[in-house]
Order: C-alpha cells, then sequence, then structure tokens
C-alpha cells in the first residue's frame, strides 16, 4: 500500500488560516489512506508544542524543531540522540555570538539552549554583513535568513533540508508520497529537496520569485496552498 506524508513548516504555512487548516484536515480524513504528519519548525521544543496546542493540531509523529538542529519521534517525541550527536561536532556557539555582536544592530535571539543560535536584524544588509564575517572565519556552520528579520546560525550539516533527509532515510518508506510545504527562507533548503513541494500563497518575499520542477506555487495561503498542491500532486 502507498504511504503518503506531509512534511510541513509550521507558522505561516499549516498554520495561519483557521478554517483552511480545519479543511485540510477534515480532506486527510477522508483519503482512503493515512497520512503521515511531519512538523518542521524554526520554533524551540516548547514553543512548538504550545503553538500544537493553541491551535489544536495532531501531533505528528516527527517533529522537527530549531531550523533542523532537532529531531524528535514516537508517540513522546522524543529526541533522536544519533543527530543530536551529529549536531554536536564541530560546534562553537558561543564563538558565532561573539562575531555577530561586533556588527551593530544586531540583536541575539532569547533561547533556551545553544543548539542554534539565532538573531534579529534590521534589514538585508546587516544579514549579509554577519553572512560574509561568518564565511571569513573558519568556524564551520549552516546560515539562514528568513522573512528579513530573522538569521539563523546552525551547524553545519542542519537545516530543514538535511534533517528531512535523515527522516526519510531513517524513519520513513522510501518509496512513500512526500508533499514538502513552507512560506519563509528558512523552507528554502527542504523545499528544492526534488521531493513534491508547495510554496504556499502568502509566502514571504525571498520565497516569491523561486520557481522550479518540483515546487506548486499555490495562490490560496497556508493550509489552504497546501490542500490545492496536494489535490495537484496525489487528487
Ligand atoms: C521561528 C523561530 C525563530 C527563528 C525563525 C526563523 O520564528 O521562533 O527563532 O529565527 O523561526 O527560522
Ligand atoms: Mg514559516
Amino acid at each position: 500500500m502507498n504511504t503518503y506524508m506531509l512534511a510541513t513548516d509550521l507558522d505561516g504555512t499549516l498554520v495561519g488560516d483557521v478554517i483552511a487548516l480545519k479543511e485540510l484536515l477534515q480532506f486527510f480524513e477522508s483519503q482512503p489512506y493515512n497520512v503521515e504528519l511531519v512538523y518542521i519548525t524554526g520554533r524551540h521544543y516548547d514553543s512548538a508544542l504550545s503553538l500544537i496546542d493553541s491551535e489544536s493540531l495532531p501531533l505528528p509523529s516527527i517533529l522537527v524543531t530549531d531550523v533542523g538542529t532537532s529531531i524528535y519521534s514516537g508517540s513522546e517525541l522524543l529526541p533522536d540522540s544519533k543527530w543530536e550527536k551529529k549536531m554536536m561536532e564541530n560546534w562553537n556557539p558561543q564563538a558565532i555570538k561573539e562575531i555577530a555582536m561586533q556588527i551593530p544592530g544586531i540583536s541575539l535571539q532569547s533561547l533556551p539552549d545553544d543548539r542554534r543560535v539565532s538573531f534579529y536584524v534590521n534589514d538585508n544588509k546587516e544579514a549579509s554583513m554577519l553572512r560574509q564575517k561568518l564565511k571569513e572565519s573558519d568556524l564551520s556552520h549552516t546560515f539562514v535568513f528568513s522573512s528579513g528579520r530573522d538569521v539563523d546560525v546552525l551547524p553545519e550539516g542542519a537545516g530543514k533540508g538535511k534533517a528531512l533527509q535523515y527522516i526519510v532515510k531513517e524513519y520513513a518508506d522510501d518509496q512513500a508520497n512526500i508533499l514538502v510545504a513552507g512560506d519563509s527562507g528558512n523552507d528554502l533548503d527542504m523545499l528544492t529537496l526534488g521531493y513534491p513541494a508547495v510554496i504556499v500563497g502568502n509566502a514571504q518575499k525571498e520565497l516569491l520569485e523561486v520557481n522550479r520542477e518540483n515546487i506548486y506555487n499555490a495562490t490560496k495561503a497556508c493550509a489552504g496552498g497546501i490542500q490545492q498542491a496536494w489535490k495537484h500532486y496525489y487528487g
């Protein structure tokens, strides 16, 4: 039997239009098959769980938090320790903070731990300066810029795309029919892996120009766009 997976970002993608979300979940319920849910968010774990609770989202079978630096699975959403260990290799958050703090205007996001280091910037120029300074350092990292405001500096080999590839390898049926969904810069790497994907109609500027054969550019916002794409790919 075919298996199906929705690998989706939360804020601005699955979440953001209450009625469309309800319709999407009902649509999935009415299909003869089960759709496995994988949530891939920029939020940290507690923040993701509180969103799942406040929006009454179904619990996913896998939850990826902190822009792909952490993976949780099973009914208790326990951390994947193999991935965790991989993320710790060559990871030097303190040195990254010190470099960033030399750039005026950039502020550190307040997060519960250092599995990633994230900042708020005021404009693209500040983000480019930080990107450049980190490039010139010999610190291994992954740089992600979203919504003209958020910069996430992650361990090398992290990111939503890398986490999704790992999930497909370690957890999923490799024949699964996957739809990847997103709305902003931190989703770009998973949207461009080559799986059927959707950029929802309300996407941030940085995704509006993205045109790829594997990507459906939805006209509807949030869950409405996911449903459009699901019908397009899987009938
Ligand atoms: C979410 C997170 C924030 C991160 C942003 C972009 O808003 O809460 O920490 O910087 O996503 O990935
Ligand atoms: Mg989003």
